[in-house]
């Protein structure tokens, strides 16, 4: 964050400078996106591996705000395989909404930007770049593609309309070829796959006729509408009370073995990727620093955050005095450190994590990590 030298603080006139150099940057970011016509071939990509669903690598997403720019994002990598479930798990602001947002190109324009890296969709016979998909494409892949359940199902549903027309509606954009009834059918038969017993009558019902769990299975009903390729599920449980909770997630976990698409599922609960993920992508401070298979990370974790937040979950059958709680806080996206992000707090620190950011080490071929610890080559050289 840039500040005056002698109080420490920003004067008003260096945030209309930083305000007024946002705009130029964010103008240029902006005209490319909303860009009309604009030919297949600059957003064509190719997968690094067919077996994916996503692919996103080194991902960078800024939000250029007027005390400076928040590196909410800062060179995030993962892949989502096709027809598994990945789960992303790190603490508040991390950044594991703005990774999601940056997937469905939904972040708050034109502060949020995404400025480097790719986001590859596997769309069977082709695959696009999402980084560089412009806006009128964007909408013909939300739904159809991919689609996203959010903590809040108010935040899809829309108070004045009712349930039934607004599943009809996401139906008609991409059914353009089916009849009313159709339609009305197929939003019948997906509020019935959802759980939802009385499926004709929730069909005529407003949202706020429905309990938080019948509104969050009718915000399901709506992101299956189409068979999306992905689903990201944004804390899809966490604003729910611990039965309706759990009904959720055997709702999902009984989704992922009916449809055919890959979930990405983000929360701060590691009992619901427990529950849920094959994969596991540990995000701290804007950058992954562990992923692997869900047996590698909760059997073998290997970085000190992962090792701190399993260490911060009540065990069923251990009686413990109290709950371990990482030290400390996240550093601020504005001012990171050019050294490991989570040193200040961590307690395995080595001399050596006062160099750059540590660098990603593989430790199978499914599990990798980005730590000082791990870093045998350094070792050897010692
Ligand atoms: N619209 C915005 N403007 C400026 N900064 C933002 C904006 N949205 C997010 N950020 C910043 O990006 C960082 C990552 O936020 P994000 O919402 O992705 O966190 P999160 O991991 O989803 O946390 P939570 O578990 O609380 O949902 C935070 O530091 C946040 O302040
Ligand atoms: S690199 Fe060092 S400071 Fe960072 S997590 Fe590993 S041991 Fe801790
Ligand atoms: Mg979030």
């Amino acid at each position: 964050m840039a500040k005056n030298k002698e109080s420490g603080y920003m004067s008003a006139r260096e945030s209309r400078r930083i305000s007024r150099e946002n705009r130029k940057i964010t103008k240029e970011y902006e005209k490319r996106y909303k860009r009309k016509n604009v030919p297949e071939s600059e957003y064509l990509t190719t997968m690094r591996d067919p077996a994916n669903a996503l692919e996103i690598e080194g991902l960078r997403t800024y939000f250029f705000t007027d005390i400076g720019t928040s590196k909410a994002v800062d060179g995030v990598s993962f892949d989502v395989p096709r027809g598994k479930t990945v789960g992303v798990v790190g603490e508040s602001g991390c950044g594991k909404s703005v990774t999601s947002l940056s997937i469905m190109q939904l972040l708050q324009r034109p502060v949020g930007q995404i400025v480097d890296g790719s986001i590859r969709l596997n769309l069977g016979e082709k695959a696009y770049d999402i980084t560089k998909t412009p806006l009128d494409v964007m909408q013909k892949l939300r739904g159809n593609y991919m689609s996203m359940i959010f903590q809040e199902p108010m935040t899809s549903l829309n108070p004045v309309f009712r349930i039934g027309a607004q599943i009809d509606e996401v139906l008609q954009l991409h059914w353009t070829n089916h009849s009313d009834s159709e339609i009305r059918s197929r939003t019948v038969e997906l509020l019935q796959m959802v759980g939802i017993a009385n499926a004709e009558g929730v069909y005529k019902m407003y949202p706020h006729e429905l309990s938080g769990g019948m509104r969050q299975r009718a915000m399901i009903a709506m992101a299956l509408a189409c068979d999306p390729r992905i689903i990201i599920a944004d804390e899809p449980t966490t604003a729910l009370d611990v039965t309706i909770q759990a009904q959720i997630l055997d709702l999902l976990r009984s989704l992922k073995d009916q449809i055919n698409s890959s979930i990405m599922i983000i929360t701060h609960d590691l009992g619901v990727i427990a529950e849920m993920a094959d994969y596991v992508v540990v995000m701290y401070a804007g950058r992954v620093v562990e992923k692997g298979t869900a047996e590698e990370i909760f059997k073998e974790p290997a970085h000190p955050y992962t090792i701190g937040l399993m260490a911060s979950k009540p065990v069923v059958g251990k009686r413990v005095e109290k709950l371990y709680s990482i030290p400390g806080k996240v550093p601020n996206p504005i001012n990171m450190p050019d050294y490991c992000y989570f040193k200040d707090r961590c307690e395995s620190c080595v001399g050596r994590c006062a160099g750059g950011y540590p660098e990603e080490i593989r430790l199978s071929p499914t599990h990798s990590v980005s730590c000082y610890l791990y870093d045998v080559k350094e070792d050897e050289q010692a």
